[in-house]
């Protein structure tokens, strides 16, 4: 089959893959503990379903503008005015079909053949594909354990060429949950401004965050650089809403126009009624997201005790997210082989990270209960201690 030379660069997601597998299994009756999802395990809130049923009640079923509606856009643009200090009007936010179609979008519309987009590693596996569709090249900066995932100004100077265009931040982070403090984020904002480069700000996981940390947008640090930062955020991980497929983009207004006209010739609004769920998270969310971030951290500090108490594992305690990072050199395996032996012998799910750009790890997430915790980790207890003891 002569696929187009585009989508033959490209490698299918390793995570829902994982994912696909470990669902198959359980189907099949297998006592499965998976942490591999990247998707809270909490139900929607009730108020943000019955906001979308009432509006399918009421005929909300037609076509929006392609952006998404007024309403959303300016509740969005208030949202980011409120808690980000970022200071967009409506026309500048493009609502579309997850974070993951915002991201994609904005790299369609700013990279050119051979531009370099900066990612730091380990990355969210999407980053560099989307860059390759795009006709980009990925340049890493790698990131290490020991300096808590977070580059060195330095380092990321270094690769700083005429060709960069774009350089892509992730925090919250998956999949190590580190954070970028204001301190690093201003060092940043000056490499920035010296090279004209764009930062597209990925925030999907900003509300998720523990520790009593407080979140940064970038963009909110330095009127200089603000045109050239693109914001991003959802739905999905803060209000439990990830099939709902909603995501944002805040740009520059030629930017932001860019998208809207991509979008309006590709998958046009995202689904309606869908929109007015989120509109109504946006209202009225906030207690809940509080709920389920305060579960999270008391999963993080459950996985993170137990995963530090086994042998040849080495877990980074995260500042945000839902996932627990953790180093595996001392197993002297591959995460591939970590991964499938761990799957196939022990039934527990988790993703390599060499899907992240760091063989020497896995992602484990905790975004699931704290008796299928102890369960999994302990399954990977004995798993260890059976091969290496
Ligand atoms: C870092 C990061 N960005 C963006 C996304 C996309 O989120 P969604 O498309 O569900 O809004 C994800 C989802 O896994 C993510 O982990």
């Amino acid at each position: 089959m002569n696929l187009a030379k585009r989508i033959r660069s490209v490698t299918p997601s390793l995570t829902l893959a994982i994912e696909a597998k470990a669902k198959r299994l359980k189907q099949e009756g297998v006592d499965v503990v998976s942490f591999s999802a990247g998707e809270p395990d909490f139900d929607t809130p009730e108020p943000i379903k019955k906001a979308a049923i009432n509006s399918l009640a009421k005929g909300f079923t037609k076509y929006t503008p392609a952006s998404g509606t007024l309403e959303l856009r300016k509740a969005i643009a208030e949202k980011l005015s409120r808690e980000n200090q970022l200071n967009y009007s409506p026309e500048q936010i493009v609502v579309s079909c997850g974070a993951k179609h915002s991201i994609y979008n904005m790299l369609q519309v700013l990279i050119e053949e051979g531009d370099e987009v900066i990612l730091l590693s380990p990355y969210w596996l999407s980053y560099p594909e989307m860059v390759t569709l795009a006709g980009g090249k990925s340049v890493i900066l790698r990131t290490e354990l020991k300096d808590g995932y977070v580059p060195s100004p330095k380092a990321l100077e270094k690769l700083v060429t005429k060709k960069t265009k774009l350089l892509i931040l992730n925090s919250p982070s998956n999949p190590t949950g580190a954070v970028l403090s204001r301190e690093l984020l201003m060092e940043i904002v000056q490499i920035a401004r010296k090279h004209s480069f764009f930062i597209l700000s990925d925030e999907i996981y900003e509300k998720l965050l523990f520790d009593g940390q407080r979140h940064h947008s970038i963009g909110a640090l330095d009127p200089s650089i603000f045109d050239r930062v693109i914001t991003v955020g959802g739905a999905s991980k803060s209000y439990a809403m990830t099939g709902w497929r909603l995501g944002f983009s805040a740009s520059d207004k030629p930017i932001a126009e860019a998208c809207a006209s991509l979008q309006s010739h590709s998958t046009s609004n995202p689904t309606s009624f869908a929109q007015a769920g989120y509109l109504e998270a946006l209202k009225s969310g906030e207690a809940d997201v509080k709920r389920m971030c305060a579960a999270f951290e008391t999963r993080r500090d459950l996985m993170f005790r137990l995963v530090s108490d086994i042998p040849k594992l080495k877990p980074f305690k995260p500042s945000g997210a839902f996932y627990l990072f953790v180093g595996i050199s001392a197993t002297n395996m591959k995460s591939l082989q970590f991964s499938e032996g761990l799957l196939d012998q022990a039934k527990v799910a988790v993703v390599p990270g060499v899907a992240f750009g760091d063989d020497q790890a896995i992602r484990i997430s905790f975004a699931t209960s704290e008796e299928l915790i102890e369960k999994g980790i302990s399954r990977i207890r004995e798993w260890l201690s059976r091969n290496f003891h």
